[in-house]
C-alpha cells in the first residue's frame, strides 16, 4: 500500500464506566443462572450499570473529557463529534449535540453514528476520511451505549452479557503514522439476528408492544458467534494482507468483547498468544460500541500498549456489521 502523506492519529484516550457493578452472583438471584454458567460461557464474571439519573450521553461526555485531557486538547478545539451509540438518550437530538453541550464544544459539528457494536469502527473511520480528506483538524469519537436499558432482565440469554460503559479517542491530523488501515462493511441479509423489534416506524411503541417485550434485545446467540468468529478472522487477515503486515507485526489485538469464547477462537486462528490480546469482559461484559475504545484506554493507561505500538482493532454486532482498524499509536 502507498504511505498516506496525512494520517488520522489517536492522540488521547478516554473512558467511563458507571460505579453500580452487577455481580453473576445477583443476576443468578433474577433468573435461572448461576455465576458457573456465566464464566464458563461467556467470560464475564461483573458488569456496570448506568444509575438511573445516567443516560449514554452523561457516560460519553466523561469518556470524551477525560480524552480530551489526555490530549491536551480544550473543548472549543474540537471540530466534530461523533458518537457510535445505538441507545441513544433520545430519537432526537443526537447524543452527539448532547455531548457538545455537556462538553461545552461549541465549535464542533455533532452527530451520531448506528452501527451496533461496530458503532465505534464505523466512527473512527468516517473521523478518518474527515481528517486525511483535510476537512477537519480534530475529531472526539466516542463508543457509548447503555445497553442495560434495553435488556430484559427475565431473559437468561442476553441479560448477562451487557454492560454500560463509554470510551473516546481524539483524533488529529498528523505527519507522523498513525491509522494505517480502516475498513468497514456490512452484511443486510442478516439483519434479524440480533434485533430490538419495537420502538421505531416498523412498530411504534404502544401498549401491546410493550405488554409482550417487544422493546428488549433478541439475539440469535449462536449464530452471533459463528458469524463474529468467521468475520474476525477474515477482516483481520484481510486486513493485515492489504497492510502487508504478519500477525507478528502486531502489538496488541482489541477484539470486540461479546464473549471470551469468539476472543478465543479467533485469537487461536490468528495463532496469536494472549499477551498480544487484549480482553477485559470479566469486568465489564459486553459494553457494545464502548467495548474497544474502553479497551484500549486501559491497555494504554495500564502500560500494555506504548507510543509507537501497532495496535489492530476488530468489531462485529448487529446489522450484521463490522469493522477493523490498523493504528500506531
Ligand atoms: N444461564 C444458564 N443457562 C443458560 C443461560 C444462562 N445465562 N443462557 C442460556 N442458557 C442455556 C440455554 O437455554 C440452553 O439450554 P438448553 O440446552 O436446555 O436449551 C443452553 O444454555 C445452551 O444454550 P446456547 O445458546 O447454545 O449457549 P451458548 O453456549 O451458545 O452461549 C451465548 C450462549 C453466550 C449467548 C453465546 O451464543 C454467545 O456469546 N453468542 C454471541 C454473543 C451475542 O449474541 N451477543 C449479543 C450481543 S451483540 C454483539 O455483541 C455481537
Amino acid at each position: 500500500m502507498n504511505k498516506p502523506s496525512i494520517y488520522a492519529r489517536i492522540t488521547g484516550t478516554g473512558c467511563y464506566l458507571p460505579e453500580r457493578v452487577l455481580t453473576n452472583e445477583e443476576l443468578s438471584k433474577m433468573v435461572d443462572t448461576t455465576d458457573e454458567w456465566i464464566v464458563k460461557r461467556t467470560g464475564i464474571k461483573t458488569r456496570h450499570i448506568a444509575d438511573p439519573s445516567e443516560a449514554t450521553s452523561d457516560l460519553a461526555a466523561e469518556a470524551g473529557r477525560r480524552a480530551l485531557a489526555a490530549a491536551g486538547v480544550k473543548p472549543e478545539e474540537v471540530d466534530c463529534i461523533i458518537v457510535g451509540t445505538c441507545t441513544p438518550d433520545m430519537y432526537f437530538p443526537s447524543t452527539g449535540c448532547l455531548v457538545q453541550h455537556h462538553l461545552g464544544a461549541k465549535n464542533a459539528s455533532a452527530f451520531d453514528v448506528s452501527a451496533a457494536c461496530s458503532g465505534m469502527m464505523y466512527s473512527l473511520s468516517v473521523a478518518n476520511a474527515y481528517i486525511c480528506s483535510g476537512y477537519y483538524q480534530t475529531v472526539l469519537v466516542i463508543g457509548a451505549d447503555t445497553l442495560s436499558r434495553l435488556v430484559d432482565f427475565k431473559d437468561r440469554a442476553t441479560c448477562v452479557l451487557f454492560g454500560d460503559g463509554a470510551g473516546a479517542y481524539v483524533m488529529q491530523r498528523s505527519e507522523r503514522p498513525g491509522i494505517e488501515y480502516v475498513e468497514v462493511g456490512a452484511d443486510g441479509d442478516e439483519w434479524d439476528i440480533l434485533t430490538i423489534p419495537a420502538g421505531g416506524s416498523r412498530l411504534p411503541a404502544s401498549h401491546e408492544t410493550v405488554e409482550k417485550g417487544l422493546h428488549t434485545v433478541r439475539a440469535k446467540g449462536r449464530e452471533v458467534f459463528k458469524l463474529a468468529v468467521r468475520v474476525m478472522e477474515e477482516s483481520v487477515v484481510g486486513a493485515l494482507n492489504k497492510c502487508g503486515l504478519k500477525p507478528d507485526d502486531i502489538d496488541l489485538l482489541i477484539p470486540h468483547q461479546a464473549n471470551l469464547r469468539i476472543i478465543d477462537a479467533g485469537r487461536q486462528r490468528l495463532g496469536l498468544p494472549w499477551e498480544k490480546v487484549m480482553a477485559n469482559i470479566d469486568k465489564y461484559g459486553n459494553t457494545t460500541a464502548a467495548t474497544i475504545p474502553i479497551a484500549l484506554d486501559e491497555a494504554i493507561r495500564g502500560g500494555r500498549a506504548k507510543p509507537g505500538d501497532r495496535v489492530l482493532m476488530v468489531s462485529f454486532g448487529a446489522g450484521f456489521t463490522w469493522g477493523i482498524t490498523v493504528a500506531v499509536l
